[in-house]
């Protein structure tokens, strides 16, 4: 299993990519890293520290990062029609939480890094904000981490939280811009999981049902509903509440009743690379556009005379993504 650390702004699902860590057997989880994205940084380290007490992973390090953006002012934390208020939907959570340490995210992954050069695979899937400020601390960041899988950007496609720019950059344009040019340098280019696969992959009810009947539960999952079951496991309980509300605002702005599985997917990836299929290219961020800030912006057609910098997943097998998340995910609450 490779050694991985996640840095989330917990979030309907990033609950859910948190959990497929934690499940995975290609993923041996060594720490978990908190950005402010989906809701404020309190909350973030409230539901990821709750997640991880009831995946029976509360002696992981859990630290706390950047609570706003490099640059800019916050966008987002009040969405809480997105993801609810506190990030985790209709989700209500237990008190006892796993503990936090006292260490800075950025300070975490320079530290980890260190102890482990060439080792470690960083999966991001909030504003790329700490792993900015973990480049300041570390410059040589880029050939100390084995490699950096993020959920940002659209590529090819139009953004969702702008027309131009997709929510984990446009949140942190600044971060994204540092963190994709410096790691220009690092030996295996970045992967990039864009809106481009991500709005392939719908998780549905049926997939939805499937999970719960895998955990031992049943759920009946019905657009507009009130709860889709009782669940008495905590997962599945969190997973309940928080993919409710998820699935009302996919409903609202994407016109189907399930969610985008952005954040599961990615970490999908780092278990089984051949789930996407990747294009590589120069991309820069832009940040100084008045309509286009946090666009992703990839020479397709290699007018820069630059490098490919990132590899851009284009192409997804969507059923197999699916299958790997709820598979994984469904059995993890079993055991
Ligand atoms: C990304 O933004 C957040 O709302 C999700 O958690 C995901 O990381 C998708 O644009
Ligand atoms: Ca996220």
């Amino acid at each position: 299993a490779v050694p991985t650390i996640l840095d989330v702004d917990t979030g309907v699902d990033d609950a859910l990519a948190l959990m497929l860590a934690c499940a995975a057997e290609e993923i041996d989880l060594v720490g978990v890293t908190c950005v402010a994205g989906n809701t404020r940084l309190p909350d973030v380290l409230t539901n990821t520290r709750a997640i991880l007490r009831y995946c029976g992973r509360e002696y992981l390090p859990v630290a706390a990062g950047a609570d706003r953006a490099l640059v800019r002012e916050p966008v987002g934390l009040d969405n809480a029609w997105v993801h609810g208020g506190a990030g985790r939907g209709y989700a209500t959570i237990a008190e006892r939480l796993a503990p936090s340490t006292n260490v800075h995210a950025a300070q975490f992954i320079v530290d980890e890094v260190r102890r482990r050069p060439g080792e470690i695979t960083l999966i991001s899937t909030g504003p790329m904000t700490n792993i900015a400020l973990a480049l300041r601390l570390e410059p040589r960041l880029p050939s100390l981490i084995g490699r950096w899988i993020f959920m940002g950007g659209a590529f090819a496609v139009g953004g969702n939280t702008t027309p131009a720019a997709e929510f984990n950059v446009q949140a942190d344009p600044e971060a994204a811009r540092i963190a994709i040019s410096e790691f220009s340098s690092a030996p295996q280019r970045p992967t990039a999981i864009g809106l481009d696969v991500t709005h392939q992959v719908r998780l549905l009810p049926r997939h939805i049902e499937r999970l719960a009947a895998m955990a031992g539960d049943e759920f009946s999952v019905v657009p507009g509903s009130g709860p889709w079951g009782t669940p008495s496991n905590p997962l599945l309980a969190y997973l309940e509440g928080a993919i409710r509300k998820y699935a009302e605002y996919h409903q609202q702005l994407h016109g189907f009743y399930g969610t985008y599985l952005h954040d599961p997917v990615t970490v999908a990836v780092a278990m089984d690379p051949t789930l996407v299929s990747v294009r590589p290219a120069a991309v820069d961020v832009e940040c100084r556009g008045a309509l286009t800030a946090g666009a992703t912006v990839a020479d397709w057609k290699k007018v820069w005379d630059k490098e490919p910098n990132v590899d851009v997943a284009i192409t997804v097998d969507a059923e197999r993504a699916l299958a790997t998340v709820t598979h994984a995910v469904g059995s993890f609450i079993a055991s």
